[in-house]
């Protein structure tokens, strides 16, 4: 992020040395940053009265986005096709995709143990460091791992692979560790908005969203908490992708659902999940090392098509 495309906060109508200091105190580093939040979240953090915080708010986000916002339709179809897609360097996997993994949007990838999820994950946190010209983004990767599943040896040889250094492509990759929910929400709040800011990471990994949230919340009786924490970090890891243009993936564990006679596996997150992300693919074991991808639910891509990989030492392949 350039200087000027993140502003200061100082730099925000209404906002003073003394306020600017009190919202860095607090973890907010910049304008665009302060624009993320809701009154309400303000308020929480800072203790300000509702009508300052909602006069900040307003002044930051007409700062970082100006007052006229409206795109004709037309312009759409040009601003989908000029976003850079990011390669997963799998050719039958990014034809799926449409191209790659569009940026401002949420990727999920659910399937059962050994599917290859945590495999994806890491080739990613790999490709999206390549330059443009190889289907990268030239960018770094925040790697949120709730399930103690990050490979370091992983990432070197898939790097060797796409002939990055393997030690520089283990210093693009910030490993994030989370304690419960609320962790993740701190972290995902403030310590990943400033590596966006800061440190270019283009790209957001959580492997994986469910596992913290089935812990913590259990039961039943806990089912309607549960989804409102896991609603609440979905829509702020859609502000910040929006806002910061970045690429979010999260991997999903599976259900079994009973189905008259049977059991059918499906995503695990209910509604909620299914409701904000944005594209949605369920991920299968064929035979031996070979898996079969399918889009599950998606705005722009067909339902139920599929893409077959492998799982090699060179990470994820072309079956
Ligand atoms: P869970 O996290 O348990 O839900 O599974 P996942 O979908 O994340 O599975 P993951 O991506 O970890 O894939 C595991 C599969 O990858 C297993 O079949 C492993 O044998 C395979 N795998 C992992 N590392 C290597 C490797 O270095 N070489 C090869 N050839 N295969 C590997
Ligand atoms: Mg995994």
């Amino acid at each position: 992020m350039t200087k000027s495309s993140t502003y200061d906060l100082e730099e925000v109508n209404g906002i003073g040395p003394k306020t600017a200091q009190l919202l860095q105190s607090k973890g907010i580093i910049s304008a665009r940053h302060l624009a993320l939040f809701t009154p309400e979240e303000l308020i929480e953090i800072t203790d300000m009265t509702p009508d300052r915080a909602e006069k900040i708010l307003r002044n930051a986000r007409e700062l970082v986005f100006g007052s006229r916002r409206a795109v004709k339709g037309s312009e759409m179809t040009k601003i989908y096709q000029e976003l850079p897609r990011l390669t997963t360097g799998v050719k039958s996997v990014d034809k799926l995709l449409g191209g790659g993994l569009e940026p401002k949007a949420t990727y999920e990838f659910a399937g059962e143990f050994g599917t290859g999820k945590t495999q994806l994950c890491h080739q990613l946190a790999v490709t999206v460091q390549l330059p443009r010209d190889k289907g990268g983004v030239g960018g770094a990767c925040a790697y949120i791992d709730t399930e103690e599943a990050f490979s370091p040896n992983r990432v070197e040889s898939i790097a060797k692979r796409f002939g990055i250094d393997p030690q520089q492509a283990l210093d693009n990759v910030y490993v994030i560790k989370v304690i419960n929910a609320a962790d993740l929400e701190d972290r995902v709040k403030f310590d990943l908005v400033r590596l966006v800011e800061q440190n270019n990471v283009k790209l957001v990994v959580i492997d994986s969203i469910i596992a913290l949230y089935r812990a913590e919340f259990r039961g039943r009786e806990r089912l309607a908490e549960r989804q409102q924490r896991l609603n609440y970090i979905l829509d702020w890891l859609m502000r910040i992708a929006k806002i910061y243009n970045i690429y979010v993936v999260l991997t999903n564990q599976v259900i079994d659902v009973p189905l008259g006679y049977i059991e059918v596996k499906k995503p695990a997150g209910g509604n909620v999940l299914a409701h904000a992300v944005t594209h949605r693919f369920f991920l299968k074991k064929s035979r031996d090392d070979v898996r079969v991808m399918e889009v599950l639910d998606s705005p722009r891509l067909p339902h139920k098509a599929t893409a077959t990989f492998r799982i090699t030492d060179r990470g994820v392949e072309d079956a």
